[in-house]
């Protein structure tokens, strides 16, 4: 953070990489989704005036540029042509997510019986859908089984006598690949290679762990063995931490041929691609990053003198992220005091840390912009903040917004598609907000926003 006068006049404490805008008014198209725009200040997604849109449907509202997401979809499975693509579901899933996931020719990843449950009923083929998870139950595995899940990425020795059994009880030879540890963490501009990862997920290269669980999967009849599943991290801009993890994972993989006698014919690479929430974040095109993954990968083949395995990915952020946005009313505004003389403005909004926790969990920066109308007034340096009873509730830390912000106002929060709603809760029993799809000038709620009877009908009382 720095205290700073802006070429505008401005004094405040804000991050370093944040400007006073030239028009407060004007969007930062990186930052939207591909239909966003502003008419006389008033934002407009899919045709539609978000004014109008929330006129129908209350705030908080989540708004889904339906185009957008399957254009990002589509990237991803054109700029990475040859692998296949999973969704992961967890970024958000819905049942009409499901099925444009589906039609675009993606795969999906779900990661709980919930996800799983959406994605069946949106009539996605099971043969494409790979469950993830560190503590599926008995129950959770005999269903994804027993449905013909594609695979299951199995996760500790446990897991994989407990599918055996499932397996075995129902007859089914089950796929299956291995989730390893790297021991590469990456996140943002930057990861770190260790020998041992210190988490919850997979099976440690380091330790030897990874080969002993691939060992004991060869082992079970009923259980082919497809590949290696390594995911280094999230929100990844440079392709360093891969290069790394594919070096010791194909190294694993390798191993595996010469030692255990099987060639896996796939090695699926994970998620992670990084999106721009606020003008610090520059993604690549998913035609770059396949580009740079599969000479990462290549090249350590030819290395290792090994055929190059299929290969998969899971993004969920950078389709998702950017085509959805937060729409909140403003229902308080207070300037603050802070040392040495600047102000921040405050703007209470009617959602939160229950719509998007990412902030108050992941120290994550968003930004926002005033939806409803035009402002000539001087931009200010502002914190959006939520209702619930926490000092950190706080939507986006630091963003310029008109001065004469005010009651009453509709700000947008863009970026707000991956781990929004579906990291939401009802804390202070809120109520979950609607997702709204938008394309072409129509909208059509996907997600209805919860009621107070949903509420109630889980307290028995
Ligand atoms: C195994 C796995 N795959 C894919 C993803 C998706 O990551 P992202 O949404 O950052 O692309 C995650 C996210 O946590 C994950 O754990």
């Amino acid at each position: 953070m720095s205290a700073h006068v802006s070429p505008g006049g401005f004094t405040g404490t804000s991050p370093v990489w944040l400007r006073e805008p030239a028009d407060v008014n004007a969007l930062v198209p990186a930052l939207w989704s591909a239909s966003a725009r502003k008419a006389d200040g008033v934002l407009h997604i899919g045709g539609l005036a978000v004014p109008d849109l929330v006129a129908d449907v209350n705030t908080p509202a989540y708004v889904l540029d339906e185009d957008d997401f399957r254009a990002r979809a589509r990237a991803f499975r054109d700029g990475f042509a040859g692998y296949d693509v999973y969704y992961a579901g967890k970024a958000f899933l819905c049942t009409s997510v499901a099925r444009w996931v589906a039609e675009e020719g993606l795969c999906l990843d779900v990661c709980s019986d919930g996800e799983l449950t959406v994605a069946l009923r949106a009539g996605v083929d099971p043969v494409r859908i790979g469950y993830h998870g560190n503590n599926k139950t008995a129950m959770e595995l005999r269903r994804a089984v027993d449905a013909g899940v594609g695979r299951i990425i199995v996760d500790s020795f446990h897991e994989i006598e407990r599918l055996a059994d499932v397996a075995r009880q129902l007859g089914v030879t089950q796929g299956v690949m291995v989730r390893v540890t790297a021991g590469v963490e990456a996140h943002t501009h930057e990861f770190i290679a260790t020998a041992h990862e210190d988490q919850k997920f997979g099976f440690s290269i380091a330790s030897g762990d990874a080969f002993e669980a691939a060992s004991r999967v060869l082992a079970e009849d009923g259980l082919d063995l497809s590949g290696l599943h390594s995911h280094i991290g999230s929100q990844i801009f440079d392709t360093s931490g891969w290069e790394v993890a594919a070096r010791r994972v194909l190294a694993l993989h390798a191993r595996i041929g010469t030692e255990l006698g099987r060639v896996l014919p796939e090695l699926d690479l994970g998620g992670g691609f990084g999106i721009a929430y606020t003008t610090q974040d520059d993604p690549s095109d998913p035609a770059v990053l396949a580009e740079q993954l599969t000479k990462i990968v290549t090249g350590e083949c030819a290395v290792l003198g090994i055929a190059v395995p299929h290969l998969s990915i899971e993004p969920g952020r950078a389709i998702v992220g950017p085509a959805m946005c937060t729409v909140y009313t403003v229902g308080t505004v207070k300037e603050v005091a802070l040392d040495g003389g600047a102000t921040r403005t405050y703007v209470s909004v009617d959602g939160g840390m229950s719509d998007n926790i990412r902030t108050a969990l992941y120290d994550a920066d968003y930004s926002c912009t005033l939806a409803s109308r035009v402002s000539s007034a001087a931009p200010v340096l502002a914190r959006v903040v939520g209702k619930h009873c926490e000092s950190g509730d706080i939507v986006v830390k630091d963003e310029f917004l008109p001065g004469d912000i005010a009651p009453g106002d509709l700000v947008a929060v863009p970026g707000t598609g991956a781990y929004g709603r579906s990291m939401a809760s009802n804390y202070n029993h809120a109520l979950r907000p609607p997702v709204v799809a938008v394309k072409d000038g129509r909208a059509r709620v996907i997600v209805r926003r919860e009621t107070v009877d949903d509420l109630l009908a889980t307290d028995v009382g």
